[in-house]
């Protein structure tokens, strides 16, 4: 078959949680072992996406580096893939501006992201206009960034979550604009990949999903923290007072997911967990999460410690695949401008 280009990218939001790792990243290593050879993986740490939303300049830059040592020591292999900071190449944001000028307003209004972003500043009272004054252009533009990306590479197919699905129809919806626009297929339509995993739920809250935002810490694992720190936020875990161990994501939620956890790190199904926890206690559950959360951070905890002591070694990684990207991005955007009368 074709050789394929898969795209995708990740916020510099420091050191990823479980449900960040499950949900997405373990799906990035996983595609990078069974790609064929000849398909080019494209990872982006987006720093543009980021300042859509006010950042500390100092913690942006630590949390740069350590989403970049994160993703090196869960195993993306920067000679393998392409793994780069999106802030270093600037056809990012060239090609951005020049899908914004060929997307209209009313679609990027359409869009249930943007949509939900109003209605939290709404209720929150800090829009006292009731209307969207105070939300940068960035943010209502996030999407036409972040299709930018995808279409910067001609990517073919792209991993997203269920969440991002509409965005991801808003980048072949642009594609197929420009193309239409300068009557020559330059960009391949892209098609999703559906990560196969499980939503993982915060610790303390499982209505809510696991989330790098809540305020309370022990409600998410890192995928660095140590054997202790597992231990103590699993004990801590929100469960519910009935007996025995059953998958009901409605009524058990606290247990669902803490059998999702066991089902995330084992690769043991779902059914195979519960029949074989049917008559534990709560207790002994989270002893098995606690095992099978260990065995899989402990080597990535490891490998991520190692890494860290060079951060040179990693600045140059980044400057790499920067290199790397930027020379297919200059590729596309001489093309892109040449059509347009650039
Ligand atoms: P957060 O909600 O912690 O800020 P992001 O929104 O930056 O995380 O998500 C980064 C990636 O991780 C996305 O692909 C998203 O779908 C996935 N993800 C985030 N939280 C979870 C979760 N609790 N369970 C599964 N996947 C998740
Ligand atoms: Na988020």
């Amino acid at each position: 078959s074709k050789a394929q280009t898969i795209f995708s990218g990740i916020q510099p939001t420091g050191v990823p949680h479980l449900g960040n790792y499950l949900g997405a990243l373990a799906n990035w290593v996983a595609l990078q072992k069974n790609a064929d050879p000849q398909d080019r993986l494209i990872y982006s740490i987006v720093g543009y996406h980021a300042i859509t939303l006010p950042q500390d300049p100092r913690r942006l830059e630590r949390e740069r580096m350590d989403i970049m040592a994160s993703l090196l020591a869960i195993g993306i292999n920067p000679e393998r893939s392409i793994l780069f900071h999106q802030d270093q190449v600037l056809e990012h944001v060239e090609l951005a501006w020049i899908l914004n000028c060929m997307t209209s307003m009313g679609k990027l209004k359409r869009v249930t992201t943007w949509k939900s972003k109003l209605a939290v500043a709404r209720n929150d009272g800090t829009d006292k206009n009731q209307d969207d004054g105070h939300l940068s252009l960035g943010l209502f533009a996030y999407p036409v960034l972040q299709a930018a990306d995808i279409l910067l590479y001609k990517a073919t197919r792209v991993p997203v979550g269920e969440d991002q699905r509409q965005h991801l129809e808003l980048c072949r919806d642009l594609a197929d604009v420009f193309n239409r626009t300068v009557k020559s297929p330059i960009f391949p339509v892209p098609r999703h990949i559906i990560t196969p995993a499980k939503r993982v739920l915060s610790l303390r809250d499982p209505m809510q999903k696991m989330s790098k935002s809540a305020p309370a810490a022990n409600s998410r694992i890192l995928i660095t923290d140590s054997f202790d720190e597992i231990a103590a936020k699993v004990r801590s875990a929100v469960t519910d007072s009935t007996r025995g161990i059953t998958y009901d994501p409605i009524s058990r939620p606290g247990v669902s997911n803490l059998v999702t956890i066991i089902s995330g790190c084992t690769d043991e199904s779902i059914e195979s967990v519960v029949e074989r926890l049917a008559d534990k206690g709560h207790g002994e559950l989270k002893g098995e999460v606690v095992d099978a959360v260990e065995s899989k951070l402990g080597p990535v905890r490891r490998e991520y410690e190692r890494i860290k002591q060079d951060e040179g070694w990693i600045r140059e990684v980044g400057r790499r695949g920067a290199e790397k990207a930027r020379a297919l991005a200059v590729e596309t955007m001489v093309d892109v401008k040449t059509r347009l009368g650039l």
